[in-house]
């Protein structure tokens, strides 16, 4: 698997991963997001240098994504879509490791947090595959923590 940055020609997909009803169903913010406010948050997020966005391709298919927002100084925020159609197979938890060592290595930043809903379990399986360890729970929300290194 390879991962690269996003880039403008990526809008359309990610797009579409994102209001499938698997992602939306899991995601915290459920909400049908309008093509337009998309197009707008993905030209902000290739021009925000705290928010890092790698697609992961297999051969030259694109199979998900994997988002990191810098919180503070030293934290970033994690967010992962494996496209629909591929979920199930295995890519989430190396879309996950491989994404979060790029991110450790190319920034310096050393701890990455997720937040998974409570009834994810695919996603919490994916996280611990990829090696994050549980921190806490509020709300129904779990957070999840790995540390580089
Ligand atoms: C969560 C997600 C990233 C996991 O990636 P994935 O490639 O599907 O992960 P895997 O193939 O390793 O599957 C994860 C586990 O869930 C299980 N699973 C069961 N039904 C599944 C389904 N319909 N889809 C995916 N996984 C399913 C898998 O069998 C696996 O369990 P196992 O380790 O016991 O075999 C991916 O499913 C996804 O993008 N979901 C929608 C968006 C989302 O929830 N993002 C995370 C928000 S925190």
């Amino acid at each position: 698997m390879e991962l690269r940055r996003a880039n403008k020609d990526d809008c359309r997909d990610l797009y579409e991963w994102r209001n499938s009803p698997s992602a939306r169903q899991n995601s915290l913010d459920q909400r049908e997001i309008p093509y337009e406010d998309h197009v707008q948050w993905f030209e902000g997020s290739l021009n925000n240098k705290n928010r890092t966005i790698y697609i992961a391709l297999e051969g030259n298919k694109k199979v998900g994504q994997i988002r990191f927002d810098l919180e503070e100084i030293n934290l970033a925020k994690v967010s992962v879509t494996v496209k629909p159609e591929e979920q199930g197979k295995g890519y989430g938890p190396k879309i996950i490791e491989e994404g979060s060592n790029k991110y450790f290595s190319e920034t310096g930043v050393s701890m990455i947090r997720a937040e998974i809903r409570q009834e994810n379990v695919p996603s919490v399986k994916a996280f611990e595959k990829a090696g994050y360890k549980f921190f806490g729970e509020s709300k129904g929300v779990l957070e999840y923590i790995l540390k580089n290194g």
